[in-house]
């Protein structure tokens, strides 16, 4: 059973904060809705786990999709989101994306950034599975210049407050409605509650779960699985997408390999130099992602190989200098010349599809919970996200976060002062659990091994296995942060797997061996709540 806190406090017994807007999370989704929230009037509050910069859009290389040549349409825009989703997602989620998007990233090249461009117009970059040139990018860095323009632009607003190096623990909720978080502080170990009638989960996805990740060392989860511990209903978790490229460290690093660079003409070679793809996706190396990084997962094992390579070297040395800096820079770092040289790639997990269940406006089932960004799920990416659509549903969303909540403050009437909540629940205070790091190494490379890009009735029941014998971390009341982390990625691997395990069909990210074709009566998503789980528990 998942405990609904991790650990025991009394409200009355800790510092206390107050803000209008409470934002968890500083990638561009919490920032973007920061802004627009501030701009409202209202204070404006962010904490975030590690410094500002450290989230998964600093690493966003290929760039954000968006509508603006004349050959490209909407409709099209729209056509190749769903195409991709393989029928998961909410067409009205994705008409929302596609149209408002343009108009976000207007506001974003008004903040300062500045797109590529070409003679005076956008140099628009393609990426898998679009069917035309749409992605807005810098370079290769197109993540670092937003979020660089997104963190100045907070700073300099009055009413925003940002705090890093806190680790929010769990939303507190009174009378069925979120009030506030929980937050530890890891300089001081002190536990402190920051109240909010609007708190809203940017905290990404949880490619930590998995130990080949292009993420962060952040996107542990961890707002996906405070929200499920709060009853929020979380979705479609069992499609996770791996970027077909990524350049494997020695450090275990996994440094991501842009997508552009096939889109600028790069091609996957096998171990004798053939280009494979065309013989398994009519798009060849722009293929959907899922089933570029499942080819290469089967030239692996016919060819009993580690790693598949990345070919650029036609592209020339001054292109690929001007267009691919940055990973130009990081793999001389390693000794390979990406204009002479093969990049030695493999597969790596990449994106959470599913999140905490929201609708257009980010309201989650919890009233005063919303989730935007990577954190949510409001249908726009289905089972396999459209490349270059992430950022993008970051600022639509944020936006529509904040027009949402206008009505809901207006309707609420709480006094935050006077509330009294407290939790007992779990078991005396330990101060370590087990060999925490061994438990994290191990399941990570059991959700890579077992729950990654192909699963089978067997492997998921190993993968569940594991957990089900290390799942008693989770009624341990433990102040330390790596425990609050692991307890997160326990709860949501178990989930995870559980809903592979349930779908018996392959569709999108998600391929059962077992099951290796689209079942129409799977065309339905999987919602897990633990607000339900429990009045299971009970009848
Ligand atoms: C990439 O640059 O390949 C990543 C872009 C994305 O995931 O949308």
């Amino acid at each position: 059973m998942v405990p609904r806190y991790q650990i025991n406090f009394e409200l009355s017994q800790i510092e206390k904060k107050f803000c209008d807007f409470l934002i968890v999370g500083g990638g561009v989704a919490g920032l973007f809705t920061a802004l627009k929230a501030a701009a409202s009037g209202k204070e404006v509050m962010v904490l975030t786990k590690d410094s500002l910069e450290e989230c998964n859009t600093t690493y966003a290389q290929g760039g954000i999709a968006s509508v603006i040549r004349e050959d490209d349409s909407q409709d099209l825009h729209f056509e190749d989101t769903l195409e991709s989703g393989v029928n998961m997602c909410n067409s009205r989620a994705v008409e929302v994306l596609v149209e408002e998007g343009p108009l976000k990233v207007k506001e974003l090249i008004d903040l300062g950034v500045s797109f590529d461009r070409v003679n005076y117009h956008y140099s628009l970059g393609r990426e898998g599975a679009h069917s035309r040139d749409r992605v807005l990018h810098v370079g290769d860095s197109t993540g670092k210049t937003i979020q660089n323009v997104l963190m100045d632009s907070t700073r300099s607003r009055d009413n925003i407050t940002i705090e890093e190096d806190v680790f929010v623990i769990d939303l507190l909720t009174y009378k069925n409605r979120c009030i506030g978080v929980l937050a530890y502080d890891e300089n001081t170990g002190r536990v402190s509650a920051c109240l909010s009638k609007v708190v809203v989960l940017a905290t990404g996805g949880m490619g930590q779960l998995f130990n080949l990740t292009t993420n962060s060392n952040i996107a542990t989860g961890d707002g996906l699985a405070m929200a499920y511990r709060a009853g929020a209903e979380v979705m479609d978790l069992e499609f996770i997408q791996f970027h077909p490229t990524v350049f494997y460290t020695p450090e275990g690093k996994a440094f991501l390999i842009s997508e552009a660079v096939r889109g600028e003409g790069g091609i996957l070679r096998n171990e004798e130099e053939e280009q494979f793809m065309v013989h398994y996706h009519p798009l060849a190396d722009l293929g959907p992602r899922d089933v570029v990084a499942r080819s290469i997962i089967s030239v692996l094992k016919k060819t009993k190989t580690k790693n598949i390579y990345l070919d650029l070297r036609h592209l020339g040395e001054d292109f690929i200098r001007n267009r691919f800096p940055n990973i130009y820079c990081t793999l001389k770092q390693y000794n390979i010349d990406i204009t002479t040289d093969l990049i030695p790639i493999v597969p790596a997990a990449h994106y959470t599809m599913g999140g905490v269940k929201t609708n257009l406006y980010g309201e989650t089932n919890i009233p005063g919970l919303y989730a935007v960004g990577e954190a949510a799920c409001a249908g726009v990416h289905g089972a396999n996200r459209l490349a270059s659509n992430s950022l993008l549903e970051g600022l639509v969303f944020g936006d529509r976060v904040v027009k949402g909540v206008k009505n809901y403050i207006k309707e609420v009437s709480l006094n935050l002062r006077d509330i009294e909540i407290s939790c007992q629940e779990q078991s005396e205070l330990k101060d370590r659990y087990k060999d925490n790091q061994e438990v994290k190494r191990l399941l990570r490379r059991i959700m890579f091994e077992k729950v990654g890009i192909i699963r089978s009735q067997d492997s998921l029941k190993q993968a569940l296995n594991f957990i089900e014998e290390n799942k008693d971390l989770l009624i341990y009341n433990i102040l330390d942060k790596e425990s609050f982390e692991l307890k997160n990625i326990i709860t949501l691997a178990n989930l995870t797997a559980r809903a592979a395990l349930l779908r018996e069909e392959s569709r999108g990210a998600h391929y059962r061996q077992d099951f290796p074709s689209k079942k129409e009566s799977w065309q339905k998503h999987l919602v897990f709540s633990l607000s339900r789980e429990r009045k299971e528990e009970l009848d």
